[in-house]
């Protein structure tokens, strides 16, 4: 049964998509099946892969009901990974949506219908703690909590981990937290001590031992975030 993680902070340039790309790449490589999902409104993940077969939906349309999840996955050119793509429609759906009754838990079911076919699921939220964002958390069975090591560090935290707590008390009881990710970490800055130290009396054994580094090649980091997180599922 696969793995659902939603990757979520709503804090803008946290690292979501970076770490939702390379760790969906780097799970690939490791001979997982993984899905990608795409809810991010302004994302460009669409330009990050050479898709030469596009599904004829998008994500909008699954979560508005014209197409299901299966019909908006596409391959991604690295083989194993797959990816549902989303767009600026999507902004459209937390609009649309806004009265429906189980607006919630539309992803949650898509998802539900798929997740025998991969090892890993993962969602892409965007900055905001929206219609979108909350699907995902309905939807997984973890969420990772990327965190710039800067001093925004707990900038938006206390509202996030209440989001988290009221979902995994009334739509979602499965939901756990996977770990609070350290992103942007650059050792030669005197603040990362301080802040690292800080970001862990706060959440204690829920900091991941893996850092990712402020860098151009994040290969290594999310191996070693890759092989944490298997260790910790199992
Ligand atoms: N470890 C890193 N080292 C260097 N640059 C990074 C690192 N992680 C992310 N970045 C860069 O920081 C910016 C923000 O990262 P990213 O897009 O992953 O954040 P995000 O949380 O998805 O942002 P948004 O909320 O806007 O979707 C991007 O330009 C990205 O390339
Ligand atoms: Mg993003």
């Amino acid at each position: 049964m696969g793995r659902i993680i939603a990757i979520v902070n709503h804090k803008g340039g946290a690292g979501k998509t970076t770490t939702a790309t390379y760790l969906a790449e780097t799970l690939a490589d490791n001979k997982k099946k993984v899905l990608l999902v795409d809810l991010d409104p302004l994302s460009s993940l669409a330009t990050r892969y050479p898709i030469e077969s596009k599904a004829p939906y998008s994500l909008a349309d699954c979560m508005e009901g014209r197409s299901s999840l299966d019909q908006c996955v596409c391959p991604t050119g690295t083989e194993g990974m797959m990816i549902a793509l989303g767009n600026h429609n999507l902004i459209g759906f937390e609009i649309t949506a806004m009265h429906q009754e189980d607006r919630e838990s539309i992803l949650s079911r898509q998802i539900d219908g798929m997740k025998t076919q991969y090892d890993y699921v993962l969602i892409d939220t965007p900055s905001s703690l929206g219609l979108l964002t909350m699907n995902a958390l309905v939807a997984a069975d973890e969420v990772l909590i990327p965190i710039k090591c800067d001093y925004t560090i707990f900038e938006g935290m206390a509202e996030l981990l209440r989001t988290i707590d009221d979902v995994s008390n009334s739509l979602n009881g499965k939901l756990k937290i996977a770990g609070f990710l350290v992103t942007h970490v650059n050792p030669e800055l005197r603040s990362t001590a301080v802040n690292l130290k800080e970001i862990r009396m706060c959440y204690g054994e829920s900091v991941l031992h893996t850092l990712i580094p402020e860098g151009e090649d994040l290969r290594d980091s999310f191996q070693a975030l890759a092989d944490e997180l298997n260790s910790k599922g199992q």
